[in-house]
Order: C-alpha cells, then sequence, then structure tokens
C-alpha cells in the first residue's frame, strides 16, 4: 500500500461519510476533530465563521452551539440556506464587508472561526503569503468581534510567516495552539491555529481596509 493510496482511501473515506451525515463538505470532520481535542463550542454560543461556503463548519457549529445559539457564515460566494445560520455574501478583506457583519451581528462572538483559504495559484510562497494575509483580517475580526477570554480557529497554509502570524495571535491569546486533525489530507500544508482566552489590546485598532476588497486578482496568480 503507497502513502498516495492510503490518503487517497482517506480523501474517499471522509468524502462518503460527509455525504452519508448530510454535511456539506469533508472539512466539518476536521472541525468535529478539531472540537473533540480544544472543546471550542459550548451551547448559546454566537458564532461568526469566516470562509464558510459551502457550510459544513457552519453545520458543524450549528449542532454544537445548539438551538440557543447564534451563528453568521461570510463567503465570497453564496452559501445555500441552512437552519438556524445568517449569512453574507462579501470579502472579509473589505471595509463594507466587515461593517455588515459588525451590524448584522450586533454584540460580541463566543467564538470566531475561520476555514479561508485563497485562490490556489500553484506558487507555493505567493499562496502562503495569501493565506497568512487572510489570517491577519481573522485577528482583525476578533479585535472587533469576539468577547473577552472567546476563542478562535483558522486555517493557515504553513510557511516562513507562519511565526510571524503566531507571534500576533499569541498578543490577543492566553493560549495558542497548532494542530492538524486527522481529517487533513497528508500531503496538504495547512495546520490550524486555535486561540483560547481572548483579550482586548490597548494598542488602537487597524483601521478598516478601503471599501474595495483587498484581495481582488487581476487573474490568476496576480495580485491587484
Ligand atoms: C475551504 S472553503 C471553506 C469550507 C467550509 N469551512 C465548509 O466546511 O463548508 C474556503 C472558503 O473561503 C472563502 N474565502 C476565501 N477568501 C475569502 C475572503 N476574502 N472573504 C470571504 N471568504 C473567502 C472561499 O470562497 C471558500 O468558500
Amino acid at each position: 500500500m503507497t502513502r498516495r493510496w492510503l490518503n487517497e482511501r482517506k480523501h474517499e473515506y471522509y468524502y462518503l461519510k460527509a455525504k452519508h451525515m448530510d454535511y456539506r463538505s469533508r472539512a466539518a470532520f476536521k472541525l468535529l476533530q478539531i472540537d473533540e481535542r480544544f472543546r471550542i463550542f459550548r451551547p448559546g454560543d454566537s458564532v461568526v465563521d469566516l470562509g464558510a461556503s459551502p457550510g459544513g463548519w457552519s453545520q458543524v457549529a450549528r449542532e454544537l452551539i445548539g438551538e440557543r445559539g447564534r451563528i453568521i457564515g461570510v463567503d465570497l460566494v453564496p452559501i445555500r440556506p441552512l437552519d438556524g445560520v445568517d449569512t453574507i455574501v462579501g470579502d472579509i478583506t473589505s471595509a463594507e464587508t466587515i461593517k455588515e457583519l459588525l451590524s448584522r451581528f450586533g454584540g460580541k462572538a463566543d467564538v470566531v472561526i475561520s476555514d479561508m483559504a485563497p485562490n490556489i495559484g500553484g506558487n507555493y510562497s505567493t499562496d502562503h503569503a495569501r493565506s497568512v494575509h487572510l489570517c491577519g483580517f481573522v485577528l482583525d475580526v476578533c479585535d472587533r468581534l469576539l468577547k473577552e477570554n472567546g476563542k478562535m480557529v483558522m486555517k493557515v497554509f504553513m510557511g516562513d510567516l507562519f511565526k510571524q502570524l503566531k507571534d500576533h495571535t499569541e498578543l490577543r491569546f492566553d493560549k495558542v495552539s497548532v494542530y492538524t486533525p486527522e481529517a487533513t489530507r497528508k500531503e496538504s500544508s495547512e495546520v490550524y491555529v486555535i486561540g483560547e482566552g481572548f483579550h482586548a489590546r490597548e494598542a488602537p485598532l487597524r483601521p478598516l481596509p478601503p471599501d474595495e476588497p483587498v484581495t481582488k486578482f487581476r487573474k490568476r496568480g496576480e495580485l491587484k
């Protein structure tokens, strides 16, 4: 049995399991495994899900927070309606989307989760840099929206900027862990950063980005 064969079987296993359990993505199992390890969600929590489409993570969060909880999902592409999940179509790198999220949420969240991934262009360092860039916006959303002691989960592609991102995360959270759930493909460079015990910083908030998204690409692989 080659490693590739094993990986393909694992991929197929989670694909079939997701279909069977009515989850919209295999990624749902990553969040379930993260929650099993870190106990992210509690009944009644309010949750922001960034990069939520097609909705697998929102489904898992919804199950774990129960009827009393609330969740809002944001994505560049529309999220098919999901019971008990509010959605926003928008780019989290634009002020317009951030303002809409703040006004629609109308309070502070217990948990911010992000499975956002940039368009993969094929160049490892560019993809990594774009992923870290998106994570910067996840931390911004935490600064504006997360409760004291709140929790955060975000995906990032590993690379040489990772240490910097982790340092920025540690400025905000008492405990920061890096975790690769079993459901992640072995060849993937993605890891999940888990922040527990959020505390608002003394430093002023980073100014909102322009209304126009900053992650727009003129063509595949080219930053605007
Ligand atoms: C791996 S998918 C998320 C899968 C989701 N967690 C699930 O379980 O169904 C990554 C998502 O990030 C979204 N995304 C990427 N950049 C974004 C941005 N700047 N603003 C909002 N969403 C973004 C993509 O559109 C894509 O749907």
